[in-house]
């Protein structure tokens, strides 16, 4: 039986694509069950029902100041497919440990930094401005605490002279389309060892 997969995203969604087309792929261990957007927007809806796959979106707005409730709303959308692993893919909203603990284990994240550097927003800016001769990517376990949790993965470049951070983010988010896909490979079959890219 293979694992069902879903997806959060807040954007484009390019790393989601990613991720639903090596599970297209034969001999993956997963499929894709969900997409979900906190805003009906998010680019990347259209791209998963286009790819055939079950998009919906949860407008974390009107919950403004009420987060355990947008995230009874996502976890209502989950309960309907009953996932067993749960990807963020440039999901830009905070979760709690109420809505973490149980996906505890089962939830992964991309992030744009060599965590444990660079938590949080700006990553790419934030590593120029440390003079930093290298930066990448992350793909983690969830826990609470943000952007922490065991490493499954990471992808290194190189910081050239003259980077931006725009260069740098788009030479990043060519090694995370590469690496959270071999990541998901690897986790839906058991393996937790750390990819290094
Ligand atoms: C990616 O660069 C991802 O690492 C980042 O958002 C982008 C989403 O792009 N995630 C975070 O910053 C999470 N804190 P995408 O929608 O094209 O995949």
């Amino acid at each position: 039986m293979k694992k069902r997969v879903a997806i959060f995203i807040s954007g484009g969604g390019s790393n989601m694509v990613r991720l639903l087309e090596d599970m297209a792929l034969p001999g993956h261990a997963a499929e894709p069950v969900l997409v979900l957007a906190n805003s009906a927007d998010a680019g990347g809806l259209a791209k998963a029902a286009e790819m055939g796959v079950k998009a919906v979106s949860v407008d974390h707005r009107p919950y403004k100041g009420d987060r355990p409730a947008f995230e009874a709303a996502l976890q209502a959308e989950l309960d309907q497919v009953h996932p067993d692993i749960l990807c963020l893919a440039g999901f830009m909203r905070v979760l709690t440990e109420g809505f973490v603990a149980p996906w505890e284990g089962r939830m992964l994240n991309i992030h744009p930094s060599l965590l444990p550097k660079y938590k949080g927003l700006h990553t790419h800016a934030r590593a120029l401005e440390a003079g930093d001769k290298e930066h990448g990517c992350t793909v983690h376990l969830v826990t609470p605490a943000l952007d922490d949790g065991p490493i499954l993965g990471q992808a290194r470049i190189a910081i050239e002279d003259g980077d931006t951070p725009d260069s740098l983010a788009a030479r990043v988010l060519v090694q995370e389309h590469k690496l959270y896909p071999a990541v998901l490979r690897q986790f839906a079959a058991g393996n937790t060892t750390p990819i290094t890219l």
